[in-house]
């Protein structure tokens, strides 16, 4: 559902990705001269980040779509970028200080075996960090959408709402997470995002392409359909004339290897 081209993304939930890494990065408390692995690196927002902070030769990246993996390679071009599964991380044990995963735990087929990978590759006393949206609350665009979407349509978007279908989107669903994977100190904080936008049109213009769970139920609609969620949708942010931002905040689940 993530696997379109690089430029949509961007377009989409990517234009959080740049302001999202930077508190990721802080949160996660990550120093100088340590080397961090990003999983689910997407188009290399978070992956940038790391490598303005750490060198790129200190970051190494995966992620399952070929067509992301080479948007971040051109993006970070001294990291080691790789197509890989979570499930199926290939590096040695302890071969990274931390593991850092942005937007990424509620795509991973095989959660736990997932989080145990992201585990074993770190050494002891390392942190693994995840963070997800706040789908149900304070995630302005995509709640906003299904509450749009919903109120149109009750049957057919409510079975696919992101705040109800993603297995973590609370604290306590990441903390229980992280505490089953083995983790110590398992703490879970909020992240605050900002993204900004010329008008409405530029933060529609991904949704019909069908990136991401929410242009996905926005591309099956018929034309009429589409049409009224694209003006609830604008009537319910405000209807914003010209360039506006908007907030987003996500969890962020932390823990340490024992
Ligand atoms: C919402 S995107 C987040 C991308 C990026 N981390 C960001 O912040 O923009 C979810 C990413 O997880 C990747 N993904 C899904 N399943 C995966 C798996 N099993 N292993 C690694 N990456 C996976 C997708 O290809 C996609 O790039």
């Amino acid at each position: 559902m993530f696997s379109g081209e690089a430029a949509v993304y961007d377009r989409f939930v990517g234009r959080y990705g740049p302001s999202l890494a930077r508190a990721f990065i802080d949160a996660a408390g990550i120093a100088a001269d340590t080397r961090v692995l990003d999983v689910g690196c997407g188009t290399g927002q978070l992956t940038r980040a790391l490598a303005e902070k750490l060198g790129g030769a200190n970051v190494s990246a995966v992620d399952t779509s070929e067509p992301f993996i080479e948007a971040c390679r051109r993006r970070v071009p001294d990291a080691d970028v790789r197509v890989a599964r979570a499930e199926a991380l290939p590096f040695e044990d302890d071969s990274f200080d931390a593991v850092l995963s942005q937007l990424v735990v509620n795509f991973i087929p095989d959660v736990p075996k997932g989080m145990a990978e992201m585990r074993r590759v770190t050494r002891g006393g390392g942190t693994v960090a995840g963070c997800v949206w706040d789908y149900k609350g304070e995630m302005t665009m995509l709640r906003t959408f299904w509450d749009a979407a919903t109120a149109l349509d009750p049957d057919g978007a409510a079975p696919v709402v992101e705040g109800r279908i993603m297995p973590y989107a609370q604290p306590e669903d990441l903390e229980k997470l992280w505490r089953e994977t083995g983790f110590e100190d398992v703490s879970v904080v909020p992240l605050v995002a900002e993204a900004s936008y010329e008008d409405f049109d530029d933060l529609w213009a991904p949704f019909p392409t069908g990136v991401g769970p929410a242009g996905r139920y926005a591309a099956s609609l018929g034309t009429e359909a589409q049409t009224a969620l694209h003006d609830e949708f604008l009537r319910r942010l405000g209807e914003p004339q010209g360039p506006f931002n908007l907030s987003a905040r996500a969890w962020c689940a932390m823990g340490r290897v024992a």
